[in-house]
């Protein structure tokens, strides 16, 4: 199984950024943290940040027939992206939206998603917990994609 972590415009300053509200956790030190429990899991994780609209689009289309799940943090985008939610909707894969913060208790332009009507859900608020508790549930909802697998081949055979 495989899952494509993608981070959005900004992320890459994750520790030095308004740590007051991002804290001070580098995104590679999340990096770390997902892999081990990915391969605990037995998920292959791939990760890919940018700070542009137009390559998050081409990463979530390479997704298609390549990956069995994304997990992505549109950051800004969240709010203003038509064309990264209509790539999101296009790809059709199980996808989790995170935000490391809570966008309801922030300002007001944050409280709206672009992105999340497409999504499988929404996590958001828990700092660099919304990654683990995002692959958690990846790692459920792909358990659950095999098993409804298996049983439509028992049913054919
Ligand atoms: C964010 C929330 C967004 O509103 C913001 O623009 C970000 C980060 C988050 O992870 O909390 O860049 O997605």
């Amino acid at each position: 199984m495989k899952v494509v972590v993608i981070h959005g415009p900004n992320l890459n300053l994750l520790g030095i950024r308004e740590p007051h509200i991002y804290g001070n956790i580098k995104l590679d030190d999340i990096h770390r943290m997902l892999e081990e429990n990915a391969k605990a899991n037995h998920i292959t994780l791939e990760f890919f940040q940018s700070n542009f609209e137009g390559e998050i689009i081409d990463k979530i289309q390479e997704c298609l027939g390549t990956a069995d799940g994304i997990i992505i943090n549109p950051a800004a985008y969240a709010h203003t992206s038509i064309a990264i939610r209509d790539a999101l909707a296009a790809v059709h894969l199980p996808t989790i939206e995170v935000h490391l913060s809570n966008i309801y208790a922030r300002e007001e332009f944050r409280h709206k998603s672009l992105t999340a009507p497409v999504v499988t859900g929404v996590i958001s608020g828990f700092g660099a917990g919304t990654y683990q508790l995002a692959l958690l549930a990846m790692h459920q909802i792909l358990a659950e994609i095999a098993h409804l697998k298996a049983q439509q081949g028992n049913k054919a055979q």
